[in-house]
């Protein structure tokens, strides 16, 4: 059976060089390479090398791929701009560019709670902000003008030791996504949470193979996340948690 998918779909996705984003960007392309369907993707990410070897992974006859580097915490609504100066329109926005410094509360310094919340949340409010204005305006299709989700994690609702800061910058994109829902449902954008638990990803750094065996690998959060931008247009999927079979670590 063919794959269902959109037509000409734009795709902006932040933190596309490695982990989860990147794991979305390849689902996004098999699944328009099965449905012989054309898809553009923007992708976004700091290390400009993991976004070529990304876009010479991708391209073909029916993906194109376009790429912006650098750091959000410095111009965070510029992968807005660069995609809509080249494609006119956003049809999703996946914001999966995220940091973490993991260790105990009192050993968090000021600079890691100014490096975590300057990505974490000011950047995402930030990048959000301007892309809900585009999609705001923009034409709709299927009656949805938009679809933005955001990777927060089950530390957006849930604490975890050796994560103070990266709690409190995961719980304020909560409430931040929460906000966007109730704007969301007047305008016609669609708005998801992403709440992976343990995914064995470049954030991690190297684990030993026992710890790695119980977490998930990007590819098992990037399906349910591609499989959510092509539910029914009638209805809104607003939040996605993926754990471990095992539960969390
Ligand atoms: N892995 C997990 O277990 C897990 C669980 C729950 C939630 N999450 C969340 O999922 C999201 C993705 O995590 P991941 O595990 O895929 O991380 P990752 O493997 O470290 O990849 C993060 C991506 O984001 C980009 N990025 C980071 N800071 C950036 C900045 N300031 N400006 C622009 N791009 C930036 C990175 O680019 P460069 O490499 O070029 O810097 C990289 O492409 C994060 O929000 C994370 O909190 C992860």
């Amino acid at each position: 059976m063919k794959e269902t998918t959109k037509q000409d779909m734009v795709v902006l996705i932040t933190g596309a060089g490695k982990g989860i984003g990147r794991a979305v960007a390849e689902t996004l392309a098999r699944r328009a390479e099965a449905a012989g369907s054309s898809l553009s993707l923007y992708l976004a990410a700091r290390t400009r090398s993991d976004l070529e070897s990304l876009k010479a992974q991708l391209d073909s006859s029916v993906v194109r791929c376009d790429l912006i580097a650098g750091d959000l915490a410095e111009a965070p609504t510029e992968p807005v701009e660069a995609c809509l100066a080249r494609h006119g329109r956003i049809d999703a926005l996946i914001h999966c560019a995220g940091v973490g410094r993991f260790k105990d509360f009192l050993e968090q310094t000021p600079e890691d709670l100014e490096f975590t919340i300057k990505i974490n949340v000011t950047a995402t409010f930030l990048l959000l902000q301007r892309a809900y204005a585009v999609m705001r305006t923009q034409s709709p299709r299927e009656g949805m003008r938009g679809q933005i989700q955001v990777v927060t994690s089950i530390a957006a609702e849930q604490p975890f030791p050796q994560s103070s800061t990266y709690c409190l910058s995961k719980y304020a994109q909560r409430g931040l996504l929460e906000v966007m829902k109730l704007y969301g449902r007047q305008d016609g954008i669609r708005i998801l949470e992403v709440k992976p638990g343990a995914v064995y990803t470049p954030m991690w750094g190297q684990l030993p193979a026992e710890q790695v065996e119980k977490m998930m690998i990007a590819e098992d959060v990037a399906q349910p996340m591609v499989d959510a931008l092509y539910v029914s247009s009638r209805a809104s999927l607003e939040g996605l948690t993926i754990r471990p079979l095992h539960g969390d670590l």
